[in-house]
């Protein structure tokens, strides 16, 4: 039993929560202030969650038609919250589950990243994540003096020299340069807090960082990049990863494919653990989550709009200048997430594109059924897959969805030992890697 256990980990918007069902009223008017996503760490720590990963991006998205009309409507993209000071209440309000936090390399100065989380590091006692993104958007690019982004290829390069400078940060205290010496009068030995003096391509950071590190000396490194590229980044940089691959001979493949590029740097395979996104749709029974699962996908129109959102903003590709009746032309290309665009359009397996859009979800496998239905099938997968663990997306997010995992399809994967039944390490990383 032990030998099939994963992980799980919650895809988490600090957007509005659901506002037009009518069972979330209140949330929609207060989610801003946080609570909300306490509730909702605290639900997934009980739950066996391993971690809450804060999705980000930089702008107010208008690409699609040329202005932010839908995503506003949607609320999809924006409002939304900084992730990085949002880890600390939800880190205040748990005890054990790990919280990652998005952060762009191509527009925080390393300075101020590997300072801010240092601090997290700190102040969640060891549990902070940071997903590493590069960033896919030139009207983020345009709020940081900027016209466009620089090219795909090139913000790896740049994320590459971001992690050697952040790591350096890291590393400018010796493990015990804090003394707190009473009889010589020393807290901290200055011989031991050391410049890095790092002079790149793209960064000159003198350092030391003013801060120590924290308890896991940097923060687990979370990465998604599935461009050949973004996985040789991720390979030899991150302790997770999270994908969105196509079916179970996709997901196979992708974690396989990660496995190796890590061997290829010399690291222990193991210790990256692969996430694969999920949306599961559950129901008390079968019946009741396929009858979810068809209304869901009898809003063609309302799904159609959210993936056009979608595209427009993390690909800035305006879908309204196509035909929705043909299949996505041959010659488009992206420079914002280039492996989920390839992923996306294998998806779309040539179908017309308001077809394939509106019924489509964000997700690696489909999980429509009960409880036990789901647990079947999430069992069968990483039995399959070899592991390493699912990440649930749920956009917008409920109270009520929340519940359905938590309390619904949760109980179910414990009682088969299937997940975690409580943390038996201190930090993120240690319990990330415990099995
Ligand atoms: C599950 C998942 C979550 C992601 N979250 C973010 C995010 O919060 N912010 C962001 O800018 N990019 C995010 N990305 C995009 C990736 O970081 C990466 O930029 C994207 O997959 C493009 O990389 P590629 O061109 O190497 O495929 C996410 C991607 C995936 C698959």
């Amino acid at each position: 039993m032990a030998a099939n256990r994963f992980r799980l980990g919650w895809f988490g918007n600090l957007t509005a929560p659901q506002w037009r069902d009518g069972w979330s009223d209140r949330d929609a008017r207060t989610w801003s202030d946080g609570r909300f996503y306490v509730d909702m760490v605290r639900d997934m720590e009980r739950a066996g969650f391993d971690f809450m990963m804060l999705e980000d991006s930089l702008m107010v998205p208008d690409i699609y038609a040329g202005t932010a009309e839908l995503e506003l409507k949607h609320a999809f993209y924006a409002p939304k919250l900084d992730p990085v000071p949002v880890v600390s209440m939800l880190a205040y309000a748990t005890e054990h589950i790990g919280i990652v936090a998005t952060a762009s390399t191509t527009f925080y100065p390393p300075y101020l990243l590997a300072r801010a989380f240092a601090t997290l590091d700190h102040v969640t006692r060891g549990r902070v994540g940071w997903n590493v993104v590069t960033s896919s958007e030139d009207r983020a690019a345009q709020n940081f003096g900027m016209d466009v982004l620089p090219e795909h290829d090139a913000r790896y390069e740049i994320a590459e020299e971001f992690m050697e400078v952040t790591g350096k940060l890291w590393q400018s205290w010796e493990p015990d340069a804090i003394v707190i010496d009473r009889e010589r009068g020393y807290f901290a030995d200055h011989t031991k807090v050391n410049p890095i003096d790092h002079r790149g391509k793209h960064f000159a950071v003198r350092g030391p960082m003013n801060v120590h590190p924290g308890p896991q000396g940097k923060p687990v490194i979370c990465q998604a990049g599935s461009s050949p590229r973004g996985r040789d980044f991720a390979a030899a940089n991150a302790d997770m990863l999270l994908c969105i691959p196509n079916g179970l001979e996709g997901m196979k493949a992708y974690r396989d494919d990660i496995r190796a590029r890590a061997e290829k740097f010399g690291r222990d395979p193991d210790e990256i653990k692969v996430f694969f996104v999920v949306a599961p749709v559950i129901g008390r029974t079968d019946e009741e989550a396929q009858a979810k699962n068809e209304a869901f996908l009898a809003a063609e129109q309302e799904n159609f709009e959210h993936q056009m959102v979608h595209f427009a903003a993390t690909m800035e590709i305006d879908f309204s200048v196509f035909d929705p009746d043909l299949p996505i032309p041959d010659d488009v290309t992206t420079n914002g997430h280039q492996g989920q665009f390839a992923l996306w359009k294998e998806a779309f397996g040539g179908r017309p594109i308001r077809e394939a859009a509106s019924k489509m979800r964000v997700q690696s496998m489909e999980l429509v059924g009960s409880p036990v239905t789901v647990a079947d099938k999430m069992e069968e997968a990483m039995d399959y897959v070899g592991g390493d663990g699912f990440m649930f997306l749920s956009q917008p997010p409920s109270r009520s969805y929340t519940a359905l995992i938590t309390e619904g399809l949760c109980p179910e994967l414990s009682r088969r030992g299937l997940i975690r039944q409580g943390f038996s390490h201190r930090t993120f990383r240690e319990n990330l890697r415990a099995f």
